[in-house]
């Protein structure tokens, strides 16, 4: 059965240094955020991979604020326990704080999340700083950092050179000295991972990063297989639901065309 005490921001942080892992799935609509949060998930991640799975961009950059807001406040009415953690979309806080800021604020106000996440290291600890300081709980994001994958030249894993190392380290440090509850590891060596999460106060989750972070996050549609032809390194499907979906579809077409379906226990009098 399910737990039931709320999770907070202040829950996930003081699991740091305990045995307990926190466990990460995203969900963009009420009723996948109803299951997920009835089968006990922690953290609801409203995440911008929405772009992707949902929307069938090639990336995440063409999220809108507007597009996060709305799915924030759908997923948000579902969720009764879990922390509904809110994405901040490409460009809405990159260009200054204040942009930050306010984008921050919409996804709280209008979305009623209990979080946002932002991607970046040192470039983003100030704003990290400043939305903590208003009293909104961040989750910071380093590695395969999505929103910059034309820097990167594709989803590739990172922190793999020496250099790339120490980038994600100080920005994994920075943020956590901005006072995140948490932070996503994305797609880096799993030594790498163990040495930030014993390295910060704060809690880690990784995806692609190996177990020795304190929690783990998944893309809803990977794990339930939604998407069949899509199976990277990192994804472990519990469901093929694609196929059953293609299934299901398949026999309802065939039952209409054979006049099999409405039966007369379908039909009224
Ligand atoms: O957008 C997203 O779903 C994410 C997770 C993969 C961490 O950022």
């Amino acid at each position: 059965m399910a737990p039931e005490a709320k999770v907070t921001a202040a829950t996930i942080r003081a699991r740091k240094g305990t045995s307990e892992r926190t466990v990460v799935l995203t969900a963009y609509d009420v009723v996948f955020a109803q299951l997920a949060d009835g089968a006990g998930i922690d953290v609801v991640l409203v995440g911008d991979s929405l772009g992707m799975v949902v929307q069938g961009e090639r990336s995440t950059l063409s999220v809108t604020l507007d597009e996060m807001v709305y799915h924030c406040r759908i997923v948000s009415r579902g969720v009764k326990r879990a922390l509904v953690v809110g994405d901040l979309p490409f460009m809405s806080y990159q260009a200054s704080v204040e942009d930050g800021m306010r984008a921050a604020g919409r996804l709280m106000k209008e979305g009623h999340a209990e979080a946002v996440k932002l991607e970046g290291g040192e470039e983003v600890a100030e704003l990290a700083r400043r939305l903590v300081g208003a009293g909104i709980p961040v989750m910071g994001h380093v590695g395969l950092t999505p929103q910059s994958i034309h820097q990167f030249g594709g989803f590739k894993v990172q922190g793999r050179t020496e250099a790339q190392r120490a980038h994600i380290l100080a920005g994994a440090r920075a943020l956590a000295d901005a006072g995140v509850f948490a932070v996503v590891l994305e797609a880096m060596p799993h030594a790498l991972a163990g040495e930030i999460t014993r390295g910060i106060p704060a809690t880690t989750i990784g995806i692609g990063a190996g177990v020795e972070c304190d929690g783990q996050v998944m893309v809803m549609h990977d794990l339930l297989g939604l998407q069949p032809s899509w199976k990277p390194r990192f994804v472990r499907r519990y469901a093929e639901m694609g196929k059953a979906a293609g299934e299901a579809f398949a026999a309802y077409a065939a039952d209409v065309r054979a006049g099999r379906f409405p039966a007369a226990e379908e039909t009224y009098e």
